[in-house]
């Protein structure tokens, strides 16, 4: 830059998160991303809690991965931080390096992000509140959790390695009306959705199984292909397109209403209902 003549324009803080606020997450693709993150990091087991506590409402998700070190947590949690356009890992899930803030941005003020790595414990949090009320408009990480939230880290005492994402101040989701019922709605959306982003994963052998716990209640897996039913009588072997490589395709023809009970049904229907289920199904991407 020695020679050119340059403006220096790094981004307001607060305008910028607030932009980055309305990305169109719900809670549950919200929270998908956040698993993401734990699945990753290698964890295989899950524990989202949701407190209703009214305004002060909180939602905990708590993995048992490998954990960040202060150094890995600092970079974490910075936006624009990590390349898309650096080479990742096979297994990692992430790619824009933003999920972690854009997914809990969209649903609450407060992120606090604490993890367990190598015998330490580091915690950094954003307070979208801090950032607003700033002088100087800047990008303030704040160290530790709000003093009153510290009891909320607990349950990560209990891994070696582990990471615990709280967030609170849920005011995209805690909004005027929303009462007590509407929260445990959402508890079945969410738990609806990860069943069925999650299903082959949730369905793994024993070794290699993921589990998911909401409010220490297990989520099981929802297959869309009604796998093993005994009125399933169709599914094409799989499809290969020689121009495309690595792409498998494979076809599955579902029973007719007739040949399911009521409950199975319901329960085939999915999250969004039998004809908004139907379609594509990524199962899963080798690059
Ligand atoms: N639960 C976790 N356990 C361990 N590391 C994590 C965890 N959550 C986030 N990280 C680290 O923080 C980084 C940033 O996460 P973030 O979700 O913001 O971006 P990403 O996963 O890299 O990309 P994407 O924007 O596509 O999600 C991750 O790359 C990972 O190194
Ligand atoms: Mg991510």
């Amino acid at each position: 830059m020695a020679s050119s003549v340059f403006r220096h324009a790094p981004p307001k803080a607060c305008a910028m998160i607030e932009s980055l606020r309305g990305l169109g997450y719900t809670t549950a693709t919200a929270l998908a991303d956040i698993i993401d993150n734990s699945i990753a990091a290698c964890a295989d087991r899950l524990d989202i809690t949701f407190i209703w506590l009214g305004t002060g409402s909180i939602i905990s998700i708590l993995d048992n991965g490998n954990g960040m070190t202060e150094r890995e947590l600092d970079k974490g949690m910075r936006l624009g931080e990590i390349n898309p356009l650096e080479t990742r890992k096979n297994n990692d899930l992430g790619r824009f390096g933003l999920g972690l803030k854009t997914a809990s941005f969209s649903q609450c003020r407060r992120l606090t992000v604490a993890s367990r790595k190598s015998g330490e414990m580091n915690c950094l949090r954003w307070d979208l509140d801090v950032i607003a009320t700033s002088k100087d408009d800047g990008w303030y990480l704040l160290e530790g959790a709000h003093e009153e939230s510290e009891k909320l880290l607990f349950p990560l005492n209990g891994y070696d390695t582990g990471s615990l994402v709280l967030w609170e101040v849920l005011d995209r989701i805690i909004t005027p009306g929303f009462a007590e019922q509407d929260f445990l709605d959402l508890i079945d959306r969410v738990e609806q959705h990860l069943a069925m982003v999650f299903h082959r994963l949730l369905e793994g052998n024993n070794s290699s199984r993921l589990k998911i716990y909401i409010n220490n209640k297990p989520v099981n897996p929802w297959n869309p292909f009604l796998i093993g039913h005994p009125a399933k009588s169709w599914s094409s072997p799989e499809v290969v397109f020689p121009s495309v490589d690595g792409v498998v395709m494979e076809c599955h023809v579902l029973p007719h209403k007739d040949k399911l009970t009521e409950s199975e049904f319901q329960s085939a229907a999915g999250p969004e209902g039998w004809t908004a289920q139907q379609g594509f199904y990524v199962l899963d991407i080798t690059i």
